[in-house]
């Protein structure tokens, strides 16, 4: 059933392809961003590769209670995707109060606007992170969760807000999707992960190398309990990420209350591991130098995606060849990002 979707973060790497994917399954998608990690340019890329135009777009900060009270005045919102958040480990140890202030104190002003405005489904961007330094491999949703760092236990707080919430409130549904590791970019080479600044994700980073933007990749330690010694995450195509809130966003009204689902292929790839795949798309060397551990990284985090499937149907298609395959042409297409 078509939805008016107000999509928070949505000019964000995984928001803007959200945003390709619910305009393509006939949706009216509104957008609220503050463009501080993102560009307003990939919001024109997202009409182009859907062939049809958003709805709105606000530029403002989600903890304004003015501008969510506009937005939702404005439209007649049915359903909220909620990405607008800061979601770097590293940084994260750096400014936790930025951390809290933004992604707790955004989630909570949201959901009093919803609340205020009757609007009763969320899809709220969680993290693997929660699950913290585990040697659970694979993760299920009811693995235990030990975040060891402020990025992931401001995930870990919003769920439990949102699921006091659901206790009190009986006609919201919420779906939390703990992501693993969002890669690539989309197939046109329109749109792809472009961070302000020097990246702090693997991904985005060994682009940047490949096109000549960075110098050598820093490996934040070769002296974990893992096969070569370096992290281990379960990367999860962006495309996928996209379809798999489009499917959520369908099975919002299956139950009252809150539910939580890992994001993930199942299949793990270490920092190493990710290098030499993407040196195999790129058909660029990457040189690299061992590093200290960086703070509050953990060894390996790679998904059970059981529960979605036999809830929804629905599994990650894309294999990691196709995830570099596609930050490579994103990044060769975009030497620097969005930036005219
Ligand atoms: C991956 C691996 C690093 C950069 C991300 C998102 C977070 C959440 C989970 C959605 C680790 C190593 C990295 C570098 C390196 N996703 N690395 N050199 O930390 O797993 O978190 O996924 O919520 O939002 O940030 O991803 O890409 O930063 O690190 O060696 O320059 O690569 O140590 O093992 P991470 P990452």
């Amino acid at each position: 059933m078509p939805r008016t979707v107000l999509v928070t973060g949505g000019a964000g790497f995984v928001g803007s392809h959200t945003c390709v994917e619910l305009l393509s399954s006939g949706h009216e998608v509104v957008i609220l961003d503050d463009h501080s990690n993102s560009s307003p340019e990939a919001l024109e890329r997202v009409a182009k590769i859907a062939g049809r135009p958003i709805a709105a777009t606000h530029v403002g900060d989600v903890r304004d209670r003015r501008t969510l009270d506009a937005v939702f005045t404005r439209h007649p919102i049915d359903a909220v995707i909620h990405f607008a958040a800061k979601k770097a480990v590293g940084e994260s140890a750096q400014i936790p109060l930025a951390y809290y202030d933004i992604n707790v104190g955004g989630t909570t002003a949201l959901v009093s606007a919803m609340h205020d405005h009757g609007v009763h489904r969320l899809v709220f961007s969680s993290s693997c992170s929660v699950y913290g330094d585990t040697t659970i491999v694979p993760l299920s949703e009811e693995s235990p969760v030990a975040p060891t760092n402020p990025y992931a236990r401001t995930k870990l707080t919003c769920e439990r807000i949102l699921a006091d919430v659901c206790r009190h409130v009986p006609e919201l549904r919420v779906l939390a999707l703990r992501y693993f590791n969002p890669a690539g970019a989309h197939p046109s080479g329109l749109l792809g992960e472009e961070p302000h600044g020097v990246p702090n994700n693997l991904m985005p980073y060994l682009a940047q190398i490949a096109v000549g933007r960075r110098e050598e990749l820093s490996v934040f330690g070769d002296d974990y309990p893992t096969p070569d010694g370096t992290g281990i995450r379960d990367y999860i195509h962006v495309v996928d990420v996209a379809e798999g809130h489009r499917v959520a966003l369908d099975h919002i009204d299956d139950e009252p209350g809150m539910r939580v689902f890992n994001l993930g292929t199942g299949r793990g790839a270490s920092v190493l591991e990710l290098m030499r795949a993407f040196q195999d798309a790129s058909g660029q060397p990457i040189t690299y130098r061992v590093t200290d551990r960086r703070p509050g990284d953990v060894a390996e985090l790679v998904a059970d995606p059981s529960n979605v499937y036999n809830a929804w149907g629905w599994a990650a298609r894309h294999d990691l060849a196709a995830m570099c395959r596609d930050a490579w042409h994103f990044q060769r297409q975009n030497l620097y990002g969005y930036a005219p």
